[in-house]
């Protein structure tokens, strides 16, 4: 099976998992909305990253604004360097980026299919310029400078300038990480591939201090994590691999950095970044703050700067990978099934309650199987059409269980079970449907 990303698009679309943003009003580029199974998903995931991180002892999470001190955006660098460089379609006013035509089509529907490399060789876009991806909004109602402010391009920043807060409220010691999960913006000039880039998105990042002299252990120790990561939530192997960051392609702020790639039907691309950022960060906001942000180590009686590992995932870009990692077509009996082989700690929904027909009190034990159900798992309660189809509906979202009430259940009070991935079922008494399933997906 060849899969495209049109597949993923529509079928997510289709079951409620992802919609355009303001579609009704022919869609704003870049912008996604997530459906009713969409947000099932996109905080299973966040709930798993943030367990990952802040079960631990020696990781705290926090919540920080998204609009921030303009000077931070200065301390950072992103003020002067967070751009890509754009160029211009003299004819048809099109926008690419300079350093992306490789992949980019030209826009003009008269040389429709045409690659935009070759508008480039015909000398119909401009010289490259310079584009700051951040978006700027004002605080109060007057439009000056001096009320600038940007939507954070990346969550990062609030927790650097938290360093300290974090540090004398909690009573850590170095090492120890700070956790965030949270919305950021960049104005990209082009999006593409979905929820690959986009210009609203979240991320999940986690900002590790350590000792200098400790930084490149950690930064290994971090770099498998992740990838455990990754692979303990069922993304496949064999599609994931790591891409180090060459020495002379390094952020100006990075001693080491390795991306964590995955195989998307467009190519390999990037999932998240773990970066030794050193101690930029932190003396950057020393400087442009006028605040000491250093360590007093009270065992060696030292004083540093702590230097800093990053792990940064985008959790739209993840959510994205795990739908279509999970996506598979097999034949069933001489027909299509589509199947979401999501785990089940993802899954939106955990289990289907079906009532084989609709009559002979069916309806109302599966009814009151649903209820009970309900108060530890989301479920679906489906009693229209074959109970062949309503599988098939199940399997199309990935929900790993579905149970079926039928006549012997009325005789014994039984009920059948049925496994999406091997399609099994087995018979249990409906009393032990909930302890079935606590056991099966870990909760
Ligand atoms: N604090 C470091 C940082 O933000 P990044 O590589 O620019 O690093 C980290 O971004 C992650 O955020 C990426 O690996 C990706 O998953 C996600 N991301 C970045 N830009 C994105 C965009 N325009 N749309 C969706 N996800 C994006």
């Amino acid at each position: 099976m060849s899969l495209t990303l049109e597949t993923i698009v529509s079928l997510a679309k289709r079951r409620g998992f992802v919609f355009q943003s303001s579609e009704i009003y022919g869609g704003l580029n870049g912008c996604w909305d997530y459906g009713p199974l969409g947000v099932e998903l996109l905080n299973n995931i966040k709930r798993e990253w943030w367990q990952a991180m802040t079960f631990r002892e020696d990781i705290e999470g926090i919540d920080a604004a998204i609009l921030m001190h303009p000077k931070v955006w200065e301390a950072s660098g992103h003020v002067a360097n967070f751009t890509d460089p754009m160029v211009d379609c003299k004819e048809c006013k099109a926008r690419f980026r300079a350093d992306q035509l490789e992949d980019a089509m030209c826009g003009n529907p008269a040389y429709k299919g045409r690659k935009a490399i070759k508008c480039q060789q015909e000398g119909k876009f401009t010289e490259p310029r310079q584009f700051n991806l951040m978006f700027k909004t004002f605080i109060g109602p007057v439009e000056e400078d001096a009320a600038v402010v940007y939507l954070r391009p990346e969550t990062a920043q609030g927790i650097f300038v938290n360093f300290l807060n974090v540090l004398n409220s909690s009573r850590q010691k170095i090492p120890f990480g700070i956790a965030q999960i949270g919305k950021a913006f960049r104005n990209e000039i082009n999006t593409k591939n979905f929820l690959f880039r986009t210009r609203e998105f979240e991320q999940m990042e986690m900002q590790y201090f350590v000792r200098p002299g400790e930084d490149m252990k950690w930064f290994e120790y971090w770099k498998e994590e992740r990838m455990k990561w990754f692979i303990e939530l069922g993304l496949n192997k064999d599609k994931l691999r790591f891409s180090p960051h060459p020495e002379d392609k390094l952020a100006h702020y990075a001693r080491a950095a390795v991306d964590i790639e995955y195989e998307f039907p467009f190519g390999w691309g990037e999932i998240e970044g773990i970066h030794n950022r050193t101690n930029f960060d932190l003396t950057q906001h020393t400087e442009y703050s006028g605040k000491a942000l250093d360590y007093y180590d009270d065992e060696t009686k030292e004083k540093y700067i702590p230097y800093i590992i990053e792990t940064s995932a985008g959790a739209s870009r993840s959510f994205m990978t795990f739908l279509i990692d999970a996506y598979h077509e097999e034949e069933v009996r001489g027909e299509k099934r589509v199947v979401l082989k999501l785990h089940p700690k993802l899954a939106p929904i955990k289990v289907g309650i079906f009532p084989l027909v609709n009559r002979d009190g069916m309806p109302e034990i599966a009814r009151k199987i649903t209820e009970d159900l309900r108060k530890d798992f989301r479920v679906f309660y489906d009693d229209k059409g074959a109970v062949g189809r309503r599988y098939r509906r199940q399997d199309e979202v990935g929900t790993p269980y579905c149970v079926t009430v039928d006549s012997q259940t009325l005789e014994d009070q039984t009920v059948t079970i049925r496994e999406r991935d091997s399609m099994e079922q087995i018979r249990i008494h409906m009393d032990k449907i909930s302890e079935f399933l606590k056991e099966k997906l870990n909760q």
